[in-house]
């Protein structure tokens, strides 16, 4: 299979990985000394793998190019921000937003718009410069704002929807939803009892 059409890219994809989680890590590191709690739980990232590109690619009915994974595909990059509650996942958001040398692509609010399977989570597509030697090139990432419990189902979730043909695939999807719910009502208890002692 010829899969090295995505290889070149790496030190750009790094790049912009690093840049992300530098800036990341520069926040929770000023907010600390700020003595303000860290909204971040933690963090984790990955580039996607040249495999999943090329599915990815082929399933958008786009070319599988070097062009295209940089240009039609905006999560080679993936930055997931976990949060410790749901208020601190638009602290985050807004303090990315006041970054002007990052743009913002698009946002989708799955916490306010729940996917109709349960999933929750808030998505951005940046475009964050990265320095490459002498030249400045723009780079595409998918930055993802979660709580603890939003991740842990979503996790699970993942593990669970590629096991496919399976009897009561009816009542699975509609616990996973359940699950989904009961979990996001918590989060929202959980809130409410941070800001009480807050008080
Ligand atoms: P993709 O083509 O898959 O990137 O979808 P999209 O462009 O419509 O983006 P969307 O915001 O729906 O989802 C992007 C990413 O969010 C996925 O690659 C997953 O990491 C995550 N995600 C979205 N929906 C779900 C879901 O139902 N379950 C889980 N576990 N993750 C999800
Ligand atoms: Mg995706």
């Amino acid at each position: 299979m010829e899969q090295s059409f995505y290889k070149e890219s790496i030190v750009l994809l790094e790049g912009a990985e690093n840049e992300i989680k530098s800036r990341l890590a520069t926040l929770r590191s000023y907010l600390k000394s700020q003595n303000v709690r860290d909204p971040i739980e933690h963090f984790t990232s990955r580039i996607k793998d040249e495999e999943s590109m090329k599915e990815k690619l082929q399933r958008k009915g786009l070319e599988v190019t070097l062009e295209a994974a940089l240009t039609q595909v905006y999560d080679a990059v993936g930055v997931r921000v976990i949060c410790s509650y749901i208020n601190d996942i638009y602290t985050v958001r807004d303090i990315l937003k006041k970054q002007d040398d990052m743009e913002i692509i698009s946002e989708k609010d799955y916490i306010k718009n729940p996917k109709p399977n349960g999933y929750r989570s808030y998505h951005m597509i940046v475009k964050i410069p990265v320095r490459v030697g002498e030249n400045k090139l723009m780079c595409y990432a998918e930055i993802q704002l979660r709580t603890i419990a939003m991740d842990c189902w979503a996790s699970l979730e993942h593990l669970m929807k590629y096991k496919k043909n399976i009897k009561n695939q009816e009542l699975i999807v509609s616990e996973l939803k359940r699950c989904a719910d009961e979990i996001a009502s918590t989060d929202i208890t959980m809130q409410t009892i941070h800001d009480l002692i807050q008080q």
